[in-house]
């Protein structure tokens, strides 16, 4: 449609943006399976995805668990909804394959607990037979585990996302008397927990030290088909943990599968 402007020498013409499906806008959110406005396009989280079926992150249940999760008291980014949701999709969909498999859930490096949160409203994680282990300091990254090179990005992620969200996490998982929250630094906690057994790992510290160890720590507790996602894997700023997470898949013998949403894949073999 072509406008012109009255007293001006001007005119514009006003054409139909393509439409994108922005899934943090609450009315696209709820659209429902069958629904005349389902979306097939989708930008958030550095990915631009069109022509696609996105049902499953236009359900109902994968909305009320991706609520749950975002809503925790987070300061990550702004703050508020980060547009994570294929992230988020990734891990409820290789949380869902886990609870088929023996063994408990673990993640290291949780914070408030987005993703966590999320993964216990989408697989109603209080009526599961399984523990959740949150490991975490619940105040920040160590610096004391941080290499020459990763220091100014832990010291500048301490200053501007983490604080002392214990009280506040611990508050988020009441309602799931099967997770468990594990205050300090890892590896030195991890040994202390009654863990067997591991289906579903989310790895999240943004440092190798702690990453390695425990990939290393958890590797061999790790049921057939238990599946580990990395959450920095593939990020750009991110590459020291990419090296250090591959020179432990080669050694493991384990190819690691490369998401477009940054996010690494390993899937334990039977042995
Ligand atoms: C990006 S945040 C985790 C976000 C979380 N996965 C979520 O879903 O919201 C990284 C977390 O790793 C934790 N962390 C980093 N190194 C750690 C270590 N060695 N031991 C325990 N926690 C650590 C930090 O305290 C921080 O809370």
């Amino acid at each position: 449609m072509r406008i012109a402007i009255p007293g001006l020498n001007l005119s514009m013409t006003l054409t139909r943006a393509p439409f994108r499906f922005e899934l943090a806008r609450p009315r696209q959110l709820h659209a429902g399976a069958g629904s005349a406005t389902r979306q097939t396009n989708y930008t958030g989280d550095g990915l631009t995805v069109e022509s696609r079926i996105l049902d499953a992150l236009q359900s109902d249940r994968f909305t009320s668990a991706y609520s749950a999760g975002i809503q925790t008291p987070h300061k990550i980014g702004v703050g508020g909804d980060l547009r994570i949701h294929w992230r988020v999709y990734t891990c409820l969909w290789a949380a869902e394959h886990a609870l088929s498999l023996p063994g408990d859930f673990v993640e290291c490096g949780v914070n408030t607990g987005i993703i966590s949160r999320a993964i216990c409203d989408y697989v109603n994680f209080a009526s599961v037979p399984k523990q959740f282990f949150l490991f975490d300091t619940f105040a920040g990254i160590p610096e004391s585990q941080a290499a020459p090179d990763e220091r100014e990005h832990v010291r500048s992620k301490n200053a501007r996302i983490y604080r002392d969200c214990y009280e506040d996490t611990k508050r988020t998982f009441a309602p799931f008397p099967n997770v468990r929250l594990v205050r300090g630094m890892v590896p030195d906690t991890l040994a202390a927990q009654p863990i067997e057994k591991v289906s579903y790992l989310s790895i999240d510290m943004n440092l190798v030290f702690p990453e390695i160890a425990a990939l290393e720590f958890f590797w061999d507790r790790l049921v057939p088909g238990g599946i580990v996602v990395l959450d920095d894997y593939a990020f750009a700023g991110h590459r020291h943990q990419h090296e250090a997470v591959d020179a432990f898949a080669l050694r493991r013998n384990v190819p690691v599968y490369t998401s477009p949403t940054g996010q690494g894949l390993i899937l334990r073999p039977p042995s």
